[in-house]
């Protein structure tokens, strides 16, 4: 177990060139923090620590009760971050893991294995190190024959120590006794003037303490975020994470290089994702659906069996069996029962349309309420608003609206009824009557001719 996780979240992230703090940047539709929180949770962590200075008050709004807040007023190193929090720690925590707010692909099995490792080691430190091929702007590991010697930062390496290619991922686990007593021991004597956790290595070598290391399997999960290009990263690999988790529990994606897939999204067996594809926020998916190609559904429940392509849906609560689109915009709101169709040019807000109810073509429904088995046909507007207010319009089961409609909100059009292709409804409309408001048709005969001679 972790008795003491810290998460150093303090600095600026000068690297993002961003008004907004580093670790609230979202990756795969969530902030990184989040992600490191996430980890945490999924962990073996008893207590968390953050600790927070630039724009602390952004994020703090982000925070849940669970976590406690400690403040790094100057930002002078992650050393000095750590050290805010000393007076919380307890001598006797047998592991307090260290990691950053910006690694947010690290897994909570790997943070499971580092403190095992830890644990069963007896060390001091615990580093989770990687091996890789480009290792510019992390710290390396150095080692002698007895082990790991120190932690030496990019800036203060010499050409040599410059080639090692085993890095510090920034994340250890620290035995409690010894970081209490050895934060102190820190100085800023470096490139950066920055007290460096890392130098805690340095110094528990020159003891003779024990200094491990737990070398990661997937580099992947190593990734710091510290700029933008590192940030579309990231965002790529914990996308094709998402997706391949989803492939293998019987999701097709057909082309995962063109398709859009937010960590938070759960989709059903034996649905296809079509290129193109852009599913967002905590979606949920059925199964046996066909979902694009070209679509963006974002914070919606689609349900079984269902069809949805080249159409944008925010925010809905979809049925089964339903088809939507080509071209049909669901706006917040939108609540479909099973078996509805929604065809091309299609815009629904804030409407509930029953069982069975079709509205095929080029039609706009906002505040409706819409009964089963109602069928609206082409070009039929719900007028909502009236400069100044937004007004409801109810249509009752098994109503035929005919084509090119207005129905002037609030209005009511009762079960059974039918309404005249091309009129302006203003009033109420009883079941089983027929509503009409349009001209009668005039002929005049020999018009042209007439008006030839
Ligand atoms: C750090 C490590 C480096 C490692 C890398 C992994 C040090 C000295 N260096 O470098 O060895 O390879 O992470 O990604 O630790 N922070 C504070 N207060 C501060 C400074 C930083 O809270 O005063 C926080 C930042 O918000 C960030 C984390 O610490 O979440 C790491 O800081 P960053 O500046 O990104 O360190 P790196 O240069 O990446
Ligand atoms: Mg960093």
């Amino acid at each position: 177990m972790i008795n003491t996780a810290i998460i150093l979240a303090a600095g600026q992230g000068t690297r993002m060139k961003s008004k907004i703090p580093k670790v609230l940047h979202k990756v795969a539709g969530i902030s990184m923090l989040e992600h490191v929180l996430d980890t945490l949770r999924k962990a073996d962590v008893n207590r968390k620590i953050i600790i927070l200075g630039h724009g602390a008050e952004l994020i703090e709004k982000a925070l849940d009760d669970e976590i406690e807040i400690v403040y790094q007023r100057e930002q002078l190193g992650t050393g000095h971050a750590v050290m805010q929090a000393n007076d919380l720690l307890n001598v006797s925590d047998k592991t307090i893991l260290v990691l950053c707010g910006d690694t947010p692909l690290l897994k909570s099995e790997t943070i499971n294995k580092l403190e095992e490792k830890h644990h069963s080691s007896n060390a001091v430190i615990t580093v989770l190190t990687a091996v890789i091929d480009d290792p510019q702007g992390y710290g390396r590991i150095i080692r002698d024959d007895k082990g790991i010697k120190a932690i030496v930062e990019e800036k203060d390496a010499s050409d040599v120590e410059k080639i090692v290619k085993e890095i510090n991922t920034g994340t250890y686990c620290f035995d409690g006794a010894f970081l209490k007593e050895f934060l102190e021991k820190l100085t800023n004597n470096n490139v950066q003037k920055e007290y460096y956790l890392t130098d805690l290595v340095k110094l528990a070598a020159q003891e003779g303490l024990r200094v491990e290391s737990f070398i990661l399997e997937d580099i992947k999960e190593s990734l710091g975020i510290n700029n933008r290009v590192q940030l579309a990263q990231a965002e790529k690999i914990l996308r094709f994470r998402t997706m391949e988790k989803l492939m293998l529990s019987g999701v097709t994606i057909i082309d995962p290089q063109a398709t859009y897939i937010e960590a938070g999204v759960k989709i059903g067996s034996d649905t296809v994702v079509y290129p193109g594809t852009y599913l967002e926020g905590n979606t949920i998916i059925g199964e046996d659906c066909i979902i694009g190609p070209a679509t963006r559904v974002v914070a919606s429940i689609i349900g079984n069996n269902s069809y949805v392509q080249n159409s944008v849906i925010l925010e809905s609560q979809i049925g089964n069996n339903c088809q939507i689109g080509p071209f049909a915009y669901l706006r917040p709101g939108t609540f479909l029962e099973d078996n509805v169709k929604v065809g091309d040019f299609v815009e629904i807000k804030k409407s509930k349309i029953g069982k069975g109810s079709k509205v095929p073509h080029l039609s706009y429904i906002g505040d409706a309420f819409v009964g089963e088995n109602v069928n609206i046909g082409c070009g039929t507007i719900t007028c909502n608003f009236d400069g100044e207010n937004k007004h409801v319009t109810k249509i009752d089961d098994k109503a035929f609206i005919g084509s090119n409609t207005n129905l002037v909100a609030p209005v009511s059009i009762g079960k059974n009824a039918v309404i005249g292709a091309g009129s302006t409804i203003t009033q109420d409309v009883p079941e089983n009557a027929l509503g009409i408001a349009r001209q009668r048709q005039k002929n005049i005969p020999g018009w042209q001719k007439g008006k030839k001679d």
